[in-house]
Parts: structure tokens; C-alpha cells; sequence
């Protein structure tokens, strides 16, 4: 039985990552100092931010060297705490778990989570930054307008199965584009009214068209690539196109940015381009929690989870999330 096994970034990947870009190391289950809390980890969240990461090339936070840890979101059991805050047996959420099976927190990047109405790991998706990510893109950058005609890309994820919903409840015509036939199947459930499986279409400008009659309002863009080329020529005058996420471009990471296309569209459809980043909103957190919550209580919000087993597996759920394996957000159990 390994103490402390703990994930260390090994090499910069080039292309798509691979589990060798890390290293399982067994640590020793680290001391506290300071205002600081040791705690078991329960959840991990894997994340598409984190290609990001463990890329050397310019990003909005500072990423990782090889022989650093791994970091992102997760749950855990506290199991000693330096803080008046925080008591052994509390279990919170931070975004600075270590990929490891016991994590030393600060104490301020710590909350509490409260389990009374949906388990602990919600906070790492439907309440937790994903659902967040679908709010805030939705109805802040997207700004839609009841009635208009939302194109959700990565539609089944864990920031598009909310927005879909959010889209439903909002009163606006959520279109799914999805990477399989059973994924658009459960983003009909979720309320989308229809959906392109981007994988296996053969012509997704025209497929595009063809769901959305009335062109597309707002296009919320988590993927960039193709479904983003077809979202800009079914663009409406005014349309609006928030860029969420660039994970199509996961294995191009290091690469000169392709650049702009469809100029021209922008011009004509006197269209808006925005980037997304969820920080800028910190000040509403509570609002869209609040909100989200609620909706969960009503069971207004469905969700789906693909839960990977073990420490060991962490890489392996992290690079499958990239190639479009995950069904739902996906998340690591370490329990
Ligand atoms: N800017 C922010 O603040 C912020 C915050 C959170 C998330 N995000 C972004 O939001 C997006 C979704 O994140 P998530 O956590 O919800 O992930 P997710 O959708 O649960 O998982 C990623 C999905 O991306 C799709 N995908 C992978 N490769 C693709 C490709 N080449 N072309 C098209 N789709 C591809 C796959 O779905 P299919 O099977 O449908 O292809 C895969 O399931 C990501 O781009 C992420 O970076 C941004």
C-alpha cells in the first residue's frame, strides 16, 4: 500500500498529452505549517483548462514545469487543520488539490461543502465552476433574448449539459453539437430541441442550417474547430459568439494560433466575438450558485457524471476527456 502516491508533470507534451507525460510518485503524507489543512482526498476533478497547464506556450495563468505537481479542483476529508475555521472530519472543496491522495491546502482557498442537497462532488460540476462556466457564458456574454436560437458545442459535458438546461429554463431554443448519436439522445432529454453529431456529419455547415431554420443568435464556442467555422456562417445580424473553450485544438496547443476566420461574417452579421473566462465573475458566485442550486431542487437541472476509479487513473480520465471519451463531467473517485 503506497503512502501518498501523487501525480508530477514529466514532460511538456507535444500534441495530443499521454499518460507517460506524468509520473506516479509515492510521497509521504505531507506535515502542515501555517494557516494550512491536511486533507484526504475523495474527488478530482480533470479539466480541459489543464491542457492549458502543461503547455510552455502563453496562457492566462502560469502553467507547470516538468517535476511539478499536478493541481486542479477536488473534495476531501479534513484530517488536520492549523485553521479555526476548519475541524478533521470537515470535507471541502479547493481549487488547489494536488493530484494525490492526501493534499496540504491553504486554508483560505478552502469551503466547506455542504452534502444536504446534492453529493459532494456536485461542487465540481453542476455547482462548481462547469455549471458556473454554463451560467455565466449563457446569460452574461451570450446576453440572449427570449425565443433566440442558442448552438451549444460539447453539448453533453459538463459545462453543456447546463447550459442546454439553462437555455430551456431561460426560454431560448437550445441546439446540441455533440460527438455521438447517444450523447445527442441525452441532450434531447436534457431540453436541447435538436442536435449534430459533429463526428460523423458530413456536412456540418449544412447540418447546422438545417437545425437551426431561423440562423444561430448566440453560439456558446467550448470547442473551437469545425463546429465554430459552421456556428459563423449560420450566424444572424447581431449574433453573438462567446468563445468558451478551445479543447478542438488540444493536440495543437504549441502550435502559432490558426487565427481568425470568417472576417467577413463578423462584418456582415455585425456579429460579436467575446472571450469567456469565468474568473472575471467572482463577484456574482454566489448568485449563479444560488440559482443553480435552486434549479437542482426544482429538478430542473439533469446531470451525468463519468467517474473514474483510483488514483492511478487520473491521467488516463484527463486524455480520454480530450479525445471525446467522457459521457457527462468527468471526474476521479478516489475512495
Ligand atoms: N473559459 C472558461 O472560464 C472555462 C471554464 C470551464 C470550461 N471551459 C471550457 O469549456 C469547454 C468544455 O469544458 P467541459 O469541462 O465541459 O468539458 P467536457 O465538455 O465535459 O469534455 C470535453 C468535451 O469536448 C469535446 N471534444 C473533445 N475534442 C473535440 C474536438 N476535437 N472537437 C469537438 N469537440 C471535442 C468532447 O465531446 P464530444 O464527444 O461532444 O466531441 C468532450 O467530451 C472546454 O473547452 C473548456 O476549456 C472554459
Amino acid at each position: 500500500m503506497k503512502e501518498n502516491p501523487t501525480w508530477f508533470l514529466k514532460s511538456h507534451p507535444s500534441g495530443m498529452p499521454q499518460t507517460d507525460n506524468w509520473d506516479l510518485r509515492d510521497m509521504p503524507i505531507p506535515d502542515i505549517e501555517g494557516d494550512q489543512l491536511l486533507v484526504r482526498t475523495q474527488w478530482l476533478s480533470v479539466d480541459p483548462y489543464m491542457r492549458g497547464r502543461i503547455s510552455p506556450a502563453k496562457n492566462y495563468a502560469a502553467g507547470l514545469a516538468p517535476g511539478d505537481m499536478m493541481r486542479g479542483g477536488g473534495v476531501g476529508e479534513v484530517v488536520s487543520s492549523n485553521s479555526p475555521h476548519f475541524a478533521p472530519g470537515d470535507i471541502v472543496t479547493s481549487d488547489h488539490f494536488g493530484w494525490q491522495s492526501y493534499t496540504v491546502l491553504p486554508a483560505q482557498s478552502a469551503t466547506r461543502v455542504d452534502d444536504t442537497d446534492a453529493p459532494v462532488q456536485s461542487c465540481l460540476s453542476y455547482l462548481g465552476m462547469p455549471g458556473m462556466t454554463a451560467y455565466f457564458s449563457l446569460l452574461r456574454s451570450g446576453a440572449p433574448k427570449k425565443g433566440e436560437t442558442v448552438l451549444i458545442s460539447a453539448a453533453s459535458g459538463a459545462v453543456g449539459q447546463i447550459a442546454g438546461q439553462i437555455a430551456r429554463i431561460k426560454g431560448l431554443d437550445p441546439v446540441a453539437i455533440a460527438g455521438t448519436d447517444e450523447k445527442i439522445a441525452w441532450c434531447r432529454e436534457l431540453g436541447y430541441r435538436t442536435g449534430i453529431n459533429h463526428r460523423t456529419t458530413q456536412d456540418i455547415v449544412a447540418d447546422v442550417a438545417e437545425a437551426c431554420p431561423d440562423g444561430v443568435d448566440v453560439f456558446l464556442d467550448n470547442t473551437a474547430g469545425p463546429a465554430h467555422d459552421a456556428a459563423m456562417l449560420n450566424l444572424n445580424v447581431n449574433g453573438r459568439v462567446v468563445v468558451v473553450g478551445t479543447i478542438a485544438l488540444a493536440d495543437r496547443f504549441d502550435e502559432p494560433d490558426i487565427g481568425m476566420r470568417h472576417l467577413r461574417q463578423i462584418m456582415i452579421k455585425r456579429a460579436c466575438i467575446q472571450g469567456f473566462l469565468l474568473d472575471d465573475f467572482e463577484a456574482d458566485y454566489t448568485t449563479a450558485k444560488a440559482d443553480l442550486l435552486s434549479w437542482y431542487r426544482q429538478g430542473l437541472l439533469k446531470t451525468r457524471e463519468d467517474v473514474s476509479e483510483g488514483i492511478e487513473t487520473v491521467p488516463e480520465a484527463f486524455t480520454r476527456m480530450l479525445r471525446g471519451e467522457n459521457f457527462g463531467k468527468q471526474l476521479v473517485r478516489l475512495d
